[in-house]
C-alpha cells in the first residue's frame, strides 16, 4: 500500500528538530510521499528547500494564509510568484478565506485570494484552498475567476452540499483527521464526494486524527484517515489509498512519481 499526504508542513518548526525521523516515520508507515504546503513567505521558501533537498519525498505549495491578508503587498506578490516558478512547486496554496477566526478584515482576504488565483493562472498550476465559514464567498469568487488547473479544498469541513459543489466545478475535495472526530457532516460529505474526487491529507502539526489525539500530528498518521474514510465508503483500505494516491499525482502533475 501505498498513501499520499497531500498537505502538510514538515516546514513548520515544530518538526525542526527530529524531521528526518518524522520523515523515516511516514515512510516505514507506507506513506511515500507528501507536498509541504506554505503559508507565508518564509515557510514557503522552507517548503522549496524540503523539496529539492528529498526530491523523491516532497513536493512544496507556496502563498500566504489568508490569516495574513492584510499583510499582503505588492512586493510580497511578486516574491511569491518567483518562487512559484520553482519546478518542485506544484500548487499555490494554501490559500482561500477564513472567516471562522477573521484575522484579516474580508475584503482583504477577498483581495488577496484572487491575487493567489491570478498567480495559479499565470504559471499554470492549481490551488490549495483554505475555507472556514466561507463557503458562499469561496465559489462566488471562483466563479468569478476560475482556476484553469482548478485545485483542492483542503482540510474540508463543509457538508454534502459543498462537497458536491466542489466536485461540480472540478475540484478536489481533502480530508484530514478531522474526518476521525465523529462528525456527521463529515462522513456524508465523504460519502457524497466520488473516490476519484477525493484526496488525503494530514495537515501536521496540526488535527492529529484519532486515535493518536493529544500528540503533533505527522504524515504518518495519514493512514488513520485512509483507514476512516475506507470505513465510511465500505471499501477496502488499499482501494482508497490507490485511488487517493492517483488523485494526488493527476491534481499536481507529478509524473515522476507514477
Ligand atoms: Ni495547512
Amino acid at each position: 500500500m501505498k498513501l499520499f499526504d497531500s498537505h502538510c508542513h514538515l516546514n513548520d518548526p515544530k518538526f525542526k528538530k527530529d524531521l528526518e525521523e518524522v520523515i523515516e516515520r511516514a515512510k516505514d508507515n507506507s506513506v511515500a510521499h507528501v507536498i509541504v504546503v506554505g503559508y507565508d513567505l518564509k515557510s514557503s521558501r522552507k517548503a522549496i528547500e524540503l523539496a529539492h533537498q528529498y526530491e523523491d519525498f516532497i513536493r512544496a505549495a507556496v502563498a500566504i494564509h489568508p490569516h495574513d491578508a492584510k499583510t499582503v503587498t505588492e512586493e510580497s506578490l511578486t516574491e511569491l510568484k518567483e518562487l512559484a516558478k520553482d519546478p518542485f512547486v506544484v500548487a499555490i496554496g494554501e490559500t482561500g478565506l477564513d472567516y471562522y477566526k477573521n484575522y484579516s478584515p474580508k475584503e482583504d482576504q477577498i483581495r488577496v485570494f484572487i491575487e493567489h488565483i491570478k498567480i495559479a493562472n499565470e504559471i499554470g498550476k492549481p490551488v490549495i484552498l483554505h475555507i472556514r465559514d466561507a463557503f458562499e464567498d469561496a465559489f462566488k469568487n471562483l466563479e468569478g475567476h476560475p482556476v484553469k488547473e482548478k485545485g483542492v479544498f483542503h482540510c474540508f469541513s463543509g457538508g454534502p452540499d459543498e462537497a458536491q459543489r466542489a466536485v461540480e466545478i472540478g475540484f478536489y475535495v481533502s480530508f484530514s483527521g478531522t474526518i476521525t472526530f465523529n462528525s456527521k457532516k463529515l462522513e456524508e460529505a465523504a460519502l457524497k464526494t466520488p473516490d476519484e474526487k477525493i484526496l488525503i491529507e494530514t495537515d501536521a502539526p496540526y488535527l492529529t486524527p484519532v486515535p493518536k489525539r493529544g500528540r503533533r500530528n505527522e504524515p504518518a498518521y495519514v493512514y488513520f484517515v485512509a483507514k476512516k474514510i475506507a470505513e465510511i465508503k465500505g471499501k477496502p483500505i488499499e482501494e482508497i489509498a490507490s485511488t487517493t494516491f492517483r488523485n494526488a499525482l493527476d491534481l499536481f502533475k507529478i509524473k515522476k512519481w507514477s
